[in-house]
């Protein structure tokens, strides 16, 4: 079975920000394997749920772990920044959660192509109806705007440098294996392995995903829209693994806290929850190693923000 011993990330903190004891609509805008959306449908019988995934292997599955709750569950195969393209019922809605990236069983299967440490196609996409992937971006791309992104997206130091060398080897034959592309930067970074350095390729792997993804893409005009809709008391929360993501999280929270600087929209429409952002105790990182750079962010809409 996919996933039998999925771990939700920061699973409680995740449901005590959203107060997901009340009654009332929940959206997911990734449902993975739906394991925060079970546990809110399991433990409050009175929660409905809307959920998002554009993987459709991972829909399928959330929708069979979430089979028992089918009378109170709506789920579709779409980018939670079409949410608006759905008809949700707003004032309903108690709390939306974002649980980006990727979930482990598609970092597991090596048909994906989202590990460096497993053999397989360069793909990468989320969604699999999507044209470009990462095989595409390494063939395709030119040199300056591959090492952008590996600088940017990945913050690597040899950004340059790795891309030169991609584009000298695509020229003699296609790079179209992630083992392949391993061996790149292991040669361009002078990798020698040493216990608890972390894999330059993971770098490399983060700024093609992302790339292929659109992951950072928008994100920001998403929380301004659920902030935005949001009815008085709905939460938001989001729980992000790269320091590009939570940035972007940080500051939208930041600035629709802030009255002065909320776009001129007037007095300010969220409280922040999460002042710093929650991170896994070492009890969970101990339990789920891939907990380990999460850091989950939520706010709150005032009751006059309406
Ligand atoms: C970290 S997992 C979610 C895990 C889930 N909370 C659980 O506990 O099972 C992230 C999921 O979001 C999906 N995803 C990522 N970005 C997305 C986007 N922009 N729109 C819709 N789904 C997205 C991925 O396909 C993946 O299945």
């Amino acid at each position: 079975m996919i996933g039998r011993d999925h771990i939700p990330v920061l699973l409680e903190e995740a449901l005590n920000l959203l107060d997901a004891a009340r009654p009332g609509l929940y959206v997911d805008g990734t449902l993975g394997l739906a394991g925060h959306s079970r546990e809110i449908l399991k433990r409050n019988s009175k929660a409905r749920l809307v959920g998002f995934d554009k993987d459709e292997a991972a829909l399928a599955e959330a929708q069979r772990r979430l089979s028992p709750y089918e009378n109170r569950i709506e789920l579709y195969q779409a980018d939670f920044r079409r949410i608006l393209e759905v008809d949700i019922d707003w004032p309903g809605v108690r709390g939306v959660l974002l649980d980006l990236g990727m979930s482990s069983f598609q970092l597991d299967d090596p048909l994906r192509g989202f590990s460096h440490s497993l053999d397989g196609p360069l793909d990468m996409r989320m969604d699999r109806r999507q044209h470009l992937d990462a095989a595409r971006i390494l063939d395709k791309y030119p040199e300056p705007k591959l090492a952008e992104i590996f600088r940017n997206y990945g913050e690597l130091r040899p950004a340059a440098k790795l891309a030169r060398a991609i584009a000298s080897r695509r020229r003699m034959t296609k790079i179209e294996s992630t083992v392949q592309l391993r061996e790149i930067v292991e040669d361009v970074c002078r990798w020698i392995p040493q216990k608890g350095k972390i894999h330059p390729a993971a770098k490399v792997f983060q700024a093609l995903r992302i790339e292929v993804n659109e992951e950072l893409a928008g994100l920001g005009d998403f929380l301004d829209a659920v902030i935005d809709r949001l009815p008085a008391d709905g939460r938001l929360a989001v729980i992000s693994f790269h320091s590009l993501e939570d940035r972007v999280v940080k500051h939208t929270f930041a600035r629709a806290a802030r009255p002065e600087q909320n776009g001129g929209r007037g007095a300010a429409v969220i409280d922040l929850l999460t002042k710093h952002p929650v991170i896994p105790t070492d009890e969970e990182i101990s339990r789920n190693s891939r907990s380990r750079s999460a850091k989950l962010r939520a706010v709150r809409k005032h009751s006059h923000g309406t």
